[in-house]
């Protein structure tokens, strides 16, 4: 039975990200696979790279040791046959809890070595998802284009081949009627929500099954 790790980096478990996040799961598990969901905001305390190097020393080549609630998302990553992966975007970036992941994950791989420049590991399919206030057609002009490639190619390179899925113009709470935020206008974002996102989450759903019957 093939095994994908789901891991939401957005403090919120159950809005936007995270519900893109559990439907990638259910179309990885429609296909037969055993899923295991993390939400990283829920973890024991979460540390981003201490800088010990131990994951250069011989014992744990190519392998984060550090002991927080980190590891055992680190572990199910090593021993998974896909990642799915999303954050909200967070100041034009990933989540500090997205990037606490990501610093390991990526740095774990580096051998500092001329060659290889990275441990061996097996390669997996990886599906990014970020979610954002902006809309998708905003992102080239706003920067936000060039952030998320760089983190597909890392994860490209550390991981496995990396697909993107971007839901953008979010419904960012539940009722605008109670905050004074002028810049939006709170129908279109509810009507938004209530027609584009809906298809957002069949395609999380569709990429998760696809992770598992025809892996990228
Ligand atoms: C601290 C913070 C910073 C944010 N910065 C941005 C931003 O720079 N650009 C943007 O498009 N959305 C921004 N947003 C909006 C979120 O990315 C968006 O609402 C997202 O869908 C939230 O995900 P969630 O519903 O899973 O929590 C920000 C939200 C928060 C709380």
């Amino acid at each position: 039975m093939k095994k994908i790790v789901a891991v939401n980096a957005s403090p919120r478990a159950n809005m936007n990200t995270g519900t893109l996040i559990r439907e990638a799961a259910k179309g990885a598990e429609s296909e037969g696979a055993e899923v295991q969901v993390f939400d990283l905001y829920r973890l024991d305390k979460v540390h981003g790279c201490m800088s010990c190097f131990a994951c250069k020393l011989k014992p744990n080549e190519g392998k984060c040791v550090f002991r927080d609630g980190l590891e055992p998302v680190l572990e199910a990553i090593r021993n998974a046959d896909g990642l799915v992966i999303g954050t909200p975007n967070y100041l034009g970036d990933v989540s500090a809890g997205f990037h606490a992941l990501y610093e390991r994950l990526i740095f774990q791989s580096l051998t500092y070595q001329k060659e290889p420049r990275r441990y061996e590991i097996q390669r997996i399919p990886v599906l990014f998802v970020m979610t954002s206030n902006c809309p998708e057609e905003y992102y080239p002009e706003l920067g936000y284009g060039k952030m998320l490639k760089t983190y597909q190619k890392a994860l490209d390179e550390a991981v496995g081949n990396t697909k993107v899925l971007i839901a953008g113009d979010t419904l960012q709470v539940k009722d605008y009627s109670r905050y004074n935020w002028t810049m939006f206008d709170a129908a279109s974002k509810r009507e938004r929500h209530e027609k584009v996102f809906p298809e957002e989450q069949k395609k999380a759903f569709r990429l998760g099954a696809q992770m598992v019957i025809k892996p990228w």
